[in-house]
């Protein structure tokens, strides 16, 4: 069976944990694309070139243990207004989102440019407040001395770069369900998520 959900949203507003609970609930392979341009951001933080980082790309590069890291999140977001580099990243997504057994990809124009025949599309977001305390613990709780008002500058930083550049910018598909997690528990936008999903798949 083919069939994708994409999930895009803003940093830290629970796609990554929306992605991989509803992967698990429904046995679907799970991509998390912001590797993808995380790892991209991560070789040019070495001094390669961007677009020779995204073509080279090998699968030993998305299990760096270094990639969630702020200096990271801001390279990806800088890579990621690079056509050539989106171009590079392409093929492998879409192959990703047709394999047998059902996909999950979760990034930011998975539902508009990567994906627009997937099955089911959600748009997950929270207002910049609630994302960026998630992210402070999230990032404290690793050891990080980052300030509270330093990641809600960051995260403004990247939400004004992701859906304000020209190529497949961060932008809800006319189709998509959006889910707002502002105010809900884990278990209640995971229980929102895959009621969206329950209602799109075959029977
Ligand atoms: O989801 P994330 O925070 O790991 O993504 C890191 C950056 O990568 C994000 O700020 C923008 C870019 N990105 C993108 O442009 N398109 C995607 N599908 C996923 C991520």
């Amino acid at each position: 069976m083919r069939f994708t959900i994409a999930i895009d949203g803003p940093a830290a507003a629970g796609k990554g944990t929306i992605s991989k609970g509803v992967s698990a609930h429904f046995g679907f392979a799970h991509l998390d694309t912001g590797l993808l341009y995380r790892a991209v951001g991560r070789r040019t933080m070495d001094g390669e070139g961007a677009e020779a980082a995204a073509l080279a790309l090998t699968p030993e590069d998305l299990d760096r243990g270094d990639l969630r890291t702020a200096h990271v999140a801001q390279a990806a977001s800088k890579v990621a207004v690079i056509p050539e580099v989106r171009a590079a990243l392409v093929d492998f997504q879409r192959n990703f989102a047709r394999r047998d057994g059902g996909a999950v990809l979760d990034g930011r124009d998975i539902g508009t440019v990567i994906c627009p025949e997937a099955e089911v599309k959600l748009y997950v977001t929270a207002t910049p407040e609630v994302r960026a305390e998630r992210r402070y613990l999230e990032l404290s709780g690793k050891g990080s001395d980052i300030s509270r008002e330093q990641v809600l500058a960051d995260v403004k930083e990247r939400d004004a770069r992701d859906m304000e550049r020209a190529q497949a910018p961060l932008i809800p598909a006319k189709d998509a369900v959006l889910v707002d997690t502002s105010d809900l528990s884990i278990e209640d936008a995971l229980a929102t998520a895959i009621a969206a999903v329950q209602t799109k798949l075959p029977r």
